[in-house]
């Protein structure tokens, strides 16, 4: 074992496979979205998820002030929607998407959609916890994932 430093410690995380997310949300109907890697679920009872923000992301403010958001689980090809989400002002006009009855924005043909509310916001060390309650689900079977590891989409 090596003591751990910022290098190493990034480097044995991207060994952890993980599949990719878009968090999206709409303010005054501007649309807002993001890539994410750090989704996780929580609760069974009640349905809870959780993801993390780094403190200095652009979009921290805006995530940080909305109630609801959606959470997008990409299939293997959307990897497109993950570079473009990953940017820091992501453009909506290739994305197929529908605005849920709240106005949230859902992205189609995804392997599954989550709709929630922020219940909670953690600070933690140089990110934010975001803990989401679940109250709406899509999924298709038929889809494969979008898989991040080493750094790398497989
Ligand atoms: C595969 C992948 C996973 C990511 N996961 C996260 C994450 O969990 N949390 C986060 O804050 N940023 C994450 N990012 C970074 C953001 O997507 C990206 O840096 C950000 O959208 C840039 O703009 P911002 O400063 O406006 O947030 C990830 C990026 C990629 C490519």
């Amino acid at each position: 074992m090596k003591k751990v430093n910022s290098q190493n410690f990034k480097k044995t995380l991207s060994k952890f496979s993980t599949g990719i997310t878009v968090i999206a949300t709409n303010k005054n109907s501007e649309l807002f979205g993001k890539t994410i890697n750090s989704f996780s679920s929580l609760s069974l009872s009640p349905p809870l998820v959780l993801f993390s923000l780094d403190v200095k992301s652009s979009k921290l403010k805006i995530f940080r002030n909305t109630k609801y958001i959606s959470i997008n689980v990409l299939s293997k090809k959307q990897k497109f929607i993950s570079d473009n989400f990953a940017q820091k002002k992501p453009d909506w006009k290739d994305i197929d998407y529908q605005l849920l009855r709240n106005g949230i924005p859902i992205i189609k043909n995804c392997i599954s959609n989550l709709e929630c509310k922020i219940q909670d916001k953690i600070k933690k060390g140089d990110h934010i916890i975001f803990i989401c309650k679940v109250f709406k689900v899509k999924f298709n079977d038929k889809l494969k994932p979008l898989i991040y590891f080493n750094s790398k989409y497989t």
